[in-house]
């Protein structure tokens, strides 16, 4: 049965799709890219602000990429757009639309592509599904995710620390799995993905400099003030307006301490049809 109501709660303020547009094909999938050839099609899903779509697009010049998302917000997908634009990418396209329905026939692309976008639903055998639906016979199915077990972080922080309780305490109850990373190769065999043929790798992200603190930590400090999660917390009543400062003025302690390293595991499947 099609999905008719996908859950996402991350948020897409300037300053996390900020964030996400940083990413490039190279940082997020570079798994991906020795698979591909210049002419292909590809789809990138759930593809936010979608500096990864571009540079995918990059890799095909006499193919053609299609970004999409959920999120029709100006935040979002005109960015993507605008972005394209000014750097001249022409065979980039994006448009709103659901990862559970995908509005393509079968066998459409030559490579499907999501980056961090599976652990924040509540269906990802659908959603991986639905990639294996329009990819060609042939063509690769590419996911990235990371597993929140592997959360590495120095020095510990109170702050920190209920801001991961809350966000898992949100995920529990919209019934996402957690430590989604480590579960990508079961969620592809439901989908019905040949097991035998399923190739796991994984790679990590580490924020040491204080440039690269001030990114990942800025992002989840957004993510403590700006989210829905910390929206649907302080409804619940699991978070007072005070808490979700201290969570950020913990996230503000973390990137100015120069001792503070976070680190963690994306899991990667690449799998051909
Ligand atoms: C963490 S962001 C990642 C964006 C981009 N892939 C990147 O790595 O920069 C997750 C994105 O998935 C999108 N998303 C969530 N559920 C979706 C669904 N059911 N269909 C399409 N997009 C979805 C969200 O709107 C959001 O833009």
């Amino acid at each position: 049965m099609p999905r008719e109501t996908p859950k996402y709660h991350v948020g897409q303020t300037n300053n996390i799709v900020n964030a996400f547009a940083k990413r490039t094909a190279e940082d997020s999938c570079a798994y991906l890219l020795s698979s591909l050839t210049p002419d292909m099609t590809i789809l990138d899903v759930g593809c936010g602000p979608g500096s990864i779509t571009i540079d995918l697009a990059r890799h095909v010049p006499r193919g053609h990429v299609v970004g999409i998302d959920i999120e029709a917000a100006a935040s979002t997908l005109d960015k993507g757009r605008t972005q394209a634009q000014m750097e001249g990418v022409m065979n980039v396209e994006f448009r709103t639309g659901n990862g559970y329905t995908l509005p393509f026939p079968d066998d459409t692309f030559d490579a499907t592509h999501s980056h961090q976008v599976l652990h924040q639903i509540d269906d990802p055998v659908h959603f991986m599904r639905e990639m294996h639906r329009v990819t060609k016979p042939g063509g690769f199915i590419a996911s990235r995710v990371w597993d929140t077990g592997s959360w590495i972080l120095h020095p510990q922080d109170e702050g920190i620390t209920s801001f991961r309780t809350m966000t898992q305490r949100i995920n529990s109850e919209r019934g996402l799995v957690p430590f989604a990373g480590r579960n990508l190769h079961i969620w592809a065999r439901k989908a019905g993905f040949e097991a035998g043929r399923v190739k796991i790798s994984t790679s990590t992200m580490t924020f040491r400099t204080p440039e690269e603190r001030i990114y990942v930590g800025e992002l989840f400090r957004a993510i403590s003030q700006e989210s829905d999660f910390a929206t649907m917390a302080l409804k619940k009543g699991y978070v007072t307006g005070e808490g979700l400062e201290r969570m950020a003025e913990g996230w503000q302690r973390w990137i100015d301490d120069d001792d503070g390293p976070f680190a963690w595991i994306n899991f990667e499947l690449l799998y051909q049809k």
